[in-house]
């Protein structure tokens, strides 16, 4: 019997055509999430879940699902999936690691390169017909080159945006909350404590998971660590930083600047302080928003979930232990 499956949005097709192909897909058509009633409805006789990152998939969503057996995310992130309780379930989570790895560094670097050089600020000063000469002091930004760059997370996209840093002469420096992983190039970063970074570099850039452990992970006491010339990258997720705190620290001009990819709420509302001050970048988490590199997150969350469905294991399970020990 064919199986169904939900999908609450419409991802590139190269994905949607695997998951029409392989089970009766229901597709959320609209550009905004799907309203939670309307999810819990939708899930209550699907076998499968094809999400985003803005729906939370929670132990109310597992109870309206009863015949729930995958949930495969369109995102390398899942800090919107309560995994514990899908595990608990037997029901394998998939995401979509390494595709988006260079996207999302490529991005960081655009925001630290952006801010660094007041892209955005001579952009609008273009467009608020201010130009009317060049000027020696117009819109100084500070020098990418030789700069030290601190990354905290140095996971996938904290080396990839650490292997961008050697091109432009920087240094270097990394550090991760959790385990600094095995067989690192020595000469991709200078592995430090977290003070350490904080304190000696001219820019830091985010790149950790957002977990329990990770929540408000910059605060009031990392702004006062940092130099106040420093400039703060966020393209990991909002929660990892402390909005108030960064809004002090930019306000009172303890940090210099902040360019954030990810914010807390997302969407920031249009006239956020943070989104009007001119010391800070704003863009919509379009980090990984390259057309060949959604397309790829839509065929392997497909891939997730027709897994799922068939019952083998998922090529990209953030839940492992749902298939029990290895022999
Ligand atoms: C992710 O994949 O986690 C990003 O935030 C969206 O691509």
């Amino acid at each position: 019997m064919v199986q169904k499956v939900y999908v609450t949005r419409r991802v590139p097709e190269a994905g949607l055509t695997m998951v029409s192909k392989g089970c009766d897909a229901e597709i959320w058509e609209a550009e905004t999430p799907v309203p939670r009633d309307v999810l819990l409805e939708k899930v209550a006789d699907v076998e499968g879940l094809y999400c985003l990152l803005t729906e939370q998939v929670d132990e109310a969503l597992l109870d309206a699902a009863p015949r729930l057996r995958v949930v495969s995310n369109y995102a390398v992130g899942y800090n919107n999936i309560d995994v514990a309780a899908c595990t608990a379930r037997g029901i394998p989570v998939g995401n979509t690691p390494g595709v988006l790895t260079d996207t999302t560094a490529d991005f960081a670097f655009a925001l630290l390169m952006s801010a660094a050089r007041r892209v955005t600020e001579g952009v609008t000063y273009v467009q608020d017909g201010k130009w009317v000469t060049w000027g020696p002091k117009l819109l100084l930004g500070v020098d990418v080159y030789g700069a030290t760059l601190g990354i905290v997370g140095f996971g996938r996209i904290g080396q990839a945006v650490a292997r961008r840093a050697r091109g432009f002469d920087m240094r270097v420096l990394a550090y991760d909350p959790y385990s600094v992983p095995q067989g690192l190039d020595p000469d991709l970063a200078q592995l430090v404590d977290l003070d350490t970074l904080l304190a000696e570099s001219d820019f830091v850039s985010v790149h950790v998971p957002l977990t329990a452990e990770t929540e408000r992970f910059v605060g009031m006491r990392e702004f006062a660590k940092m130099k106040p010339s420093a400039i703060l990258i966020n393209t990991a997720r909002g929660p990892v930083v402390d909005p108030d705190a960064l809004l002090s620290a930019l306000v009172e001009g303890r940090i210099a600047g902040a360019a954030l990819d990810v914010t807390e709420p997302e969407p920031l509302p249009f006239d956020h302080p943070l989104v009007t001050l001119p010391n800070c970048i704003v863009t919509p988490h379009i980090a990984s928003a390259s057309v060949a590199t959604r397309n790829k997150m839509a065929v392997i969350a497909a891939e997730n979930l027709l897994a799922g469905l068939e019952g083998s294991r998922l090529p990209h399970c953030v839940n492992p232990e749902v298939y029990g020990p290895r022999l």
